[in-house]
């Protein structure tokens, strides 16, 4: 056992990378996923006991405090996950199969109603890749990729698809394990794989911006035990009761069940798992989800809505999502003055901890700074805005997580803010893919790979999707849906039902300002739920040895 093992209470040695580390955050700004139809068990088995060695793990790479020696950050990271008809081509025995929660047995695609995939975005539309002709899941294995540079990533593609190649040698049989295109691109080419990288500036240097032109990427939860910095716990974890929003006084990390089966939740119950706990233990769900943007009507329609509304459009842009372009929180910052300005020196203190000029006090002294700032953009809540006179209840980011404002005023009931959503929090750990530049046109290749970890995907990504995001009920917005992500069947949209509203102060004698008409701007291209099982699990699926008995 390693000196972090005991500090932490998670073998992260065990636990897949990209369940912990958003890759983006480390520097690795362009990804690629490759997905595998597994056509012969041994293959297939092969293929993963190959990967095993290759595969990054959730030990932090440069924290401070918990810096195990001799670990460096790799230039790119590999990690795989399975669907699951691939744990059942793989051999995996019935009754461990049966032991998984049904919406990953169905998939995403037979969850397209519960999910909103109707009229552009139902599956009939998707990439080639999710087509099915059976009935099954068409993908079984999927490979992230993630690197600090393209020669790097092509490296470690190349080295993917040797181990492929070598485990169907072992097979003998040259279609063993099957690397699947059929991932439309750049001009509706279908690609052997789906790219994903960061947005670049007017430098080149990649950022956090996504197509629509916001700051993504922002909130992040934490979860206890999970190596990370634990000033991330501010914003990222729960809130505390009679907590002040911004000190991590009024903070705790999110239990470790929330994110990883075979640990305790915020139920303080383990986690509903897989048999037998081998198999399970310190593994999770990812969602993969192919979000394509129409940028030229977004834009088009930014517009159109601002002046009618009588809005700057940077104002009206920050309503729908909650958050400025530039990131900073509708609910702390509510003008753009006052968000350019604490924009400012954020970016000020980021650029000062690498100022070689300056003496290590002030490096430090900035780092500091920065940290603070990074608190203020995440750890807030909307207990001082509650009307949404800010920040609109129905913003993207209000509904995606509430922070405890669904329970605001009802003490009696509960004893934490944020108790509902706390078993709701989703970790976001995709990246955009394709370029905007024309943004006249709404066909180019362009959106997110958008990927959710957590411990259930019913619990949390479908019912952030189907109830917070396709439904407003729980925020007493009746059938609204969220405006960025609303999709709708092919029949005429009614042009009120389309609908937002910008609330305004509850005793003033404003009127609230509603958006109608509003179109779809995401549509979803693909996609399917995968379990992200831990190395031991990986290893016993690659030698037949799961054994539920
Ligand atoms: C193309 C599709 C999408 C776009 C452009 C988008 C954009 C954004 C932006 C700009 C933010 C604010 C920045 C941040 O807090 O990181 C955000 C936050 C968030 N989004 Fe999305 N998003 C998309 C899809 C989704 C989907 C499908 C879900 C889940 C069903 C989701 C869940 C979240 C969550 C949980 C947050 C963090 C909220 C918080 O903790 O304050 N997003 N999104």
């Amino acid at each position: 056992m390693t000196t972090f093992e005991i500090r932490s209470g998670v073998d992260l040695h065990d636990v897949q990378g990209n369940i912990i580390k958003g890759y983006g955050r480390y520097g690795f700004p362009v990804a690629r996923y490759v997905t595998y139809r597994i056509n012969a068990a041994v293959a297939g088995r092969t293929f993963i006991k190959l990967l095993v060695p290759m595969l990054t793990t959730s030990v932090p790479w440069s924290e401070s405090g918990v810096v195990e020696e001799g670990t460096k950050q790799p230039p790119s990271t590999t990690n795989v996950a399975l669907t699951y008809e691939g744990l059942r081509r793989l051999g995996v025995p019935e009754r461990s199969l049966l032991s998984f929660p049904d919406e990953f047995v169905m998939g995403m695609r037979a969850r397209a109603s519960i999910l909103g995939d109707v009229g552009a975005s139902a599956p009939k539309n998707w990439d080639p890749v999710w087509q099915t002709e059976d009935g099954q899941q068409p993908v079984h294995l999927l490979v992230t990729i993630n690197a600090e540079s393209s020669d790097a990533l092509a490296q470690r593609y190349e080295e993917v698809g040797l181990a492929a190649r070598a485990a169907n040698d072992v097979a003998g049989d040259s279609a063993g394990v099957q690397q699947l295109a059929g991932h439309r691109s750049a001009g509706g080419a279908d690609a052997a794989f789906q790219d994903g990288a960061a947005l670049r500036d007017e430098h080149g240097t990649p950022g956090p911006k996504e197509h629509f032109g916001y700051t993504d990427g922002i909130s992040d939860p934490y979860y206890k035990d999970s190596g990370s910095r634990s000033s991330n716990v501010i914003g990222g974890g729960k809130r505390l009761r009679d907590s002040s929003p911004a000190t991590d006084a009024g903070w705790a990390p999110l239990a470790t069940g929330e994110l990883l089966l075979g640990h305790t939740d915020e139920a303080l119950e383990y986690p509903a798992a897989p048999v037998p706990s081998t198999l399970s233990k310190n593994g999770t769900y990812l969602v993969y989800r192919k979000l394509h943007q129409n940028v030229a009507t977004f834009d088009r329609y930014a517009a159109s809505e601002a002046a009618k509304l009588s809005m700057e459009e940077n104002l009206f842009r920050a309503k729908l999502v909650g958050r400025w372009p530039n990131g900073a929180p509708l609910a702390s910052f509510p003008t753009e003055a006052e968000a350019n300005a604490f924009n400012a020196k954020l970016e000020q203190a980021k650029a000062d901890r690498f100022d070689e000029t300056a003496t290590p006090t002030q490096r430090a002294a900035a780092t500091e700074r920065h940290l603070e700032l990074k608190e203020q953009q995440s750890g807030f809540d909307y207990r001082e805005d509650i009307a949404g006179e800010s920040c609109p209840v129905g913003a993207h980011s209000r509904r995606a997580n509430p922070r405890g404002s669904l329970e605001f005023g009802q003490d009696h009931a509960f004893s934490t803010p944020g108790a509902l959503v706390n078993r709701r929090r989703i970790a976001r750990r995709g990246l955009p893919y394709g370029d905007s530049s024309d943004r006249s046109v709404d066909n180019g290749d362009h959106g997110i790979i958008f990927m959710a970890i957590g411990a259930s995907i019913n619990r949390q990504f479908e019912f952030v999707q189907q109830q917070w995001m396709n439904f407003g009920n729980d925020f007493r917005l009746g059938n609204d849906q969220d405006a960025l992500l609303a999709s709708w069947p092919d029949e005429d949209i009614d042009p009120l039902r389309a609908r937002m509203t910008f609330e305004v102060d509850p005793d003033g004698m404003e009127v609230p300002k509603i958006c109608t008409g509003i179109p779809q701007f995401v549509e979803t291209r693909g996609g399917d739920y995968f379990f992200v099982p831990s190395l031991t699990a990986l290893s016993a699926i690659a030698r037949g040895a799961v054994d539920p008995t």
